[in-house]
């Protein structure tokens, strides 16, 4: 059964990593849909967080990567997946996931959000908790694969205005 997993994946660290690969013992394939939101002001570009998956996925064929903007259901229903997979680190993500998943089930009743835990090493990391980090200069070592760790360092090398860390 195919399920996508959205996120703005700004950048994907070991915890998104980990809840594919446990995703994948249930759902095949995973489409990765990387939100494309005007809004925000991602560190990476969309493109550019689209090749950091797919190169961390290589060429796994039950893994694909796209972009999406506008409503998830919408982009479920064109990739005709059943199911939205989601993982919740911490009581803290309960309100926010909770809120999301009843919308995109008033929005489409056939769609079945699916919950995953992170193992407990990662229940405390986010992407953008990984952005701080790397701005300052510490260790992501076990936290991000190495090519995001150094995509990071790259990117603050290249552009390292504060305002970046938002979102
Ligand atoms: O990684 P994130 O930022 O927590 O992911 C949030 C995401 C992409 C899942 C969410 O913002 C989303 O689904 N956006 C698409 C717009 C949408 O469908 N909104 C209504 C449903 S709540």
């Amino acid at each position: 059964m195919k399920a996508v997993y959205p996120g703005s994946f700004d950048p994907i660290t070991n915890g998104h990593v980990d809840i594919i690969n446990r995703g994948l013992k249930i759902f095949d394939p995973i489409v990765v849909a990387v939100l494309e939101n005007p809004k925000k002001q991602p560190l990476f570009t969309t493109k550019e967080r689209v090749d950091m998956i797919k190169t961390i996925f290589g060429q796994q064929k039950n893994v694909e990567v796209q972009s999406f903007q506008g409503l998830l259901v919408d982009f479920a229903r064109r990739n005709r997946a059943k199911v939205i997979m989601r993982g919740l680190r911490a009581l803290s993500d309960f309100e926010y996931e909770f809120q999301m998943a009843l919308m995109n089930r008033k929005l489409d009743p056939e769609i079945e959000t699916f919950f995953m835990t992170p193992t407990v090493d990662y229940s405390f990391l986010s992407s953008q908790l990984v952005k701080e980090v790397s701005y300052l200069g510490g260790c992501l070592k076990g936290l991000v694969p190495q090519t995001i760790e150094d995509r990071l360092k790259q990117k603050f090398e290249q552009n390292p205005p504060i305002t970046l860390l938002k979102g």
